[in-house]
């Protein structure tokens, strides 16, 4: 396979650990970015790539191979627009858009035009969520009955200082557990039905800093899930799993799936069954599958290198992302209304 040729629209926080990874993957290079802000062209430059104003002149210059787009979510859907009009793969950042809709706009014409879209999701390309996920369909747990995870964490104070963070869209539904939810749907499936509080108790700001949420998944499982980003606690995907070195790693679980036959809990991996007779007074055995510590950005690189190559498809497809975004949205929905809310896509 031939190096890729990519591109990087937004120079941010996540565009450049983009180009980080990209710096030591063997499947790709970045050679240009686009971002108007006054640090992005010290970035291009550190990285050898071309600095651009705007993502259009990019484009047309350079014609990349493949193009990670790393802007603010409400940009998301024009700056896909630009790469599949121009037949340039994409890696379109979470969420895949604002709205449902919009994000329908972006999966039909990335379908219509035949260019591969894949969203962000980026713990799909985690190993230990891989094998979870190869766990649970292999039937090791029988019918899955319940589903449990933890997002809960604490946001330094300076976090807030950046005004959309305080206001509505800009909280720990939106930016952090949606992660949870696409975890949730990548193990077990569609989730049908979703009911929610939500709470701004703590910090005061438009924007909830606490959810607590039901799921019912399509498969008949029921879930919960908490969120919240004023809690001192271990309790989360980042800080468990290990996966990015800025996040000081803690030995516990955080989502656990219990099935009629076992139990799985990560990102340890922890199997619990019984090996004998099978009861609550006999007694139960735990089984840990460690598997290879991976980078689960680096993975999704290579992935997309593979999906530009046509050798592979997205893992999270435009689709998978819309669907994902819609059960998130779900959760204010039903916050706001105080009713159990379907989520549509
Ligand atoms: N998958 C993950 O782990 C992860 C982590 C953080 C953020 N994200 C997502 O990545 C996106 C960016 O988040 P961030 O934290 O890096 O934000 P950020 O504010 O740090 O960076 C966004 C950058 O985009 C630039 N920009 C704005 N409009 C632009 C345009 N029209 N064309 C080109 N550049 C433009 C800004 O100047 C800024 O440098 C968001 O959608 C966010 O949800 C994903």
């Amino acid at each position: 396979m031939s190096k890729k040729r990519l591109a990087v629209a937004g120079a941010g926080a996540i565009g450049r650990m983009h180009m980080e990874r990209a710096r030591l993957h063997p499947d790709c290079e970045v050679i240009a970015v686009a971002d108007p802000s006054a640090t992005a062209q010290s970035v291009a430059q550190e990285h050898g790539a071309r600095w651009f104003s705007t993502i259009d002149a990019m484009l047309d210059a350079e014609k990349p191979d493949g193009v990670i787009v790393a802007t603010p979510n409400a940009t998301h859907v024009e700056a896909g627009l630009a790469c599949i009009e121009r037949g340039m793969a994409v890696l379109i950042e979470k969420p895949i858009a604002d709205t449902v809709e919009q994000a329908r706009i972006l999966v039909d014409a990335a379908a219509q035009a035949r260019v591969p879209l894949l969203v962000g999701h980026h713990r799909r390309h985690s190993p230990i969520l891989r094998r979870a996920r190869e766990i649970v369909a292999s039937g090791r747990i029988g019918r899955a009955v319940s589903a449990n995870a933890l997002a809960t964490f604490y946001k330094p104070d300076p976090y807030f200082d950046i005004d959309w963070r305080r206001k509505a869209g800009g909280g720990p539904v939106l930016i952090n557990l949606i992660h949870d939810i696409d975890m949730m749907r990548f193990l077990l499936g569609e989730i049908v039905e979703v009911q929610a509080l939500t709470s701004n108790a703590v910090r005061g700001f438009e924007v909830e800093d606490t959810a607590a949420v039901l799921l019912r998944f399509e498969n008949g499982a029921l879930g919960t899930l908490t969120v919240s980003d004023c809690a001192v606690s271990p309790w989360n995907w980042d800080l468990a799993a290990g996966e990015a070195a800025h996040y000081p790693r803690q030995s516990v679980n955080t989502h656990f799936i219990s099935g009629t036959d076992a139990s799985l809990a990560l990102p340890q991996l922890d199997v619990w069954e019984y090996r004998a007779a099978k009861g609550w007074h006999d007694p139960l055995t735990a089984e840990r599958t460690a598997p290879h510590a991976g980078d689960p950005y680096h993975e999704q690189l290579r992935h997309f290198a593979a999906v530009i190559d046509g050798k592979e498809t997205p893992l999270c497809s435009g689709d998978d992302g819309a669907r994902t975004l819609a059960a998130t949205l779900a959760v204010h929905r039903s916050a706001r209304e105080r009713a159990p809310v379907a989520p549509s896509c």
